[in-house]
């Protein structure tokens, strides 16, 4: 699929089939992740890989908003490694193009994939921790949760808004 492609026809999908996600389509995922920028090429990314029912309930209730990965055969936990950090003030934003590299990819495997919210949230973080075993220094960012789409499926909506553009001049400048 080409690339832009996925960018235009990624959705949030939720609800997955009851199948597994192969381990090359996994391992792609991840391949996808680790290619993504970063500051000074720091790379400040681990990832925890969780396929096991059990654990898979467990980080259902990082949130009120993460109850879906109790029903998803795959979730990836996104985390930064501060010893990593050459440039700690950037680490939200390399996380943030490493998920969203994980989404691009997840459409072009045919898969439906879904951010699940935890850094900055300290609550979020530290559930992730405790339950990973994780220490002070390893900062849980997201998780994405991942499996064959059921009902809902990666089409485009177009979100084009002319009205939040603006050339040359920002009107309402100060
Ligand atoms: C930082 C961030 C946190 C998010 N957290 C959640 C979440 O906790 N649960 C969820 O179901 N979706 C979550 N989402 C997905 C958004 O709800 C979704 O991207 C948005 O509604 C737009 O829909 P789309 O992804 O289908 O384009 C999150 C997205 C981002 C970028």
């Amino acid at each position: 699929m080409e690339v832009m492609e996925a960018v235009f026809t990624r959705r949030s999908i939720r609800k997955y089939k009851d199948k597994p996600v192969e381990k090359e389509k996994t391992e792609r995922l991840l391949r996808a992740a680790m290619q993504a920028p970063s500051a000074a090429n720091q790379q400040p990314w681990e990832f925890i890989v969780l396929q096991e029912k059990a654990s898979l309930e467990k980080l259902s209730r990082m949130s009120p908003y993460s109850g879906l990965t109790a029903n998803a055969p795959l979730a990836l936990v996104l985390l930064a490694n501060e010893e990593k950090m050459k440039f700690p003030e950037n680490w939200q934003q390399d996380m943030a193009a490493a998920a969203e590299n994980i989404l691009l990819e997840a459409v072009d495997l045919g898969l439906g994939a879904v951010w699940l919210g935890a850094a900055p949230l300290e609550d979020r973080m530290n559930y992730v921790r405790k339950m990973c075993g994780l220490k002070e220094s390893i900062k849980p960012f997201c998780v994405i949760a991942l499996g064959y789409p059921e009902e809902q499926e990666n089409k485009l909506i177009d979100r084009y808004n002319p009205s939040v553009v603006y050339y040359e001049k920002y009107r309402g400048q100060a």
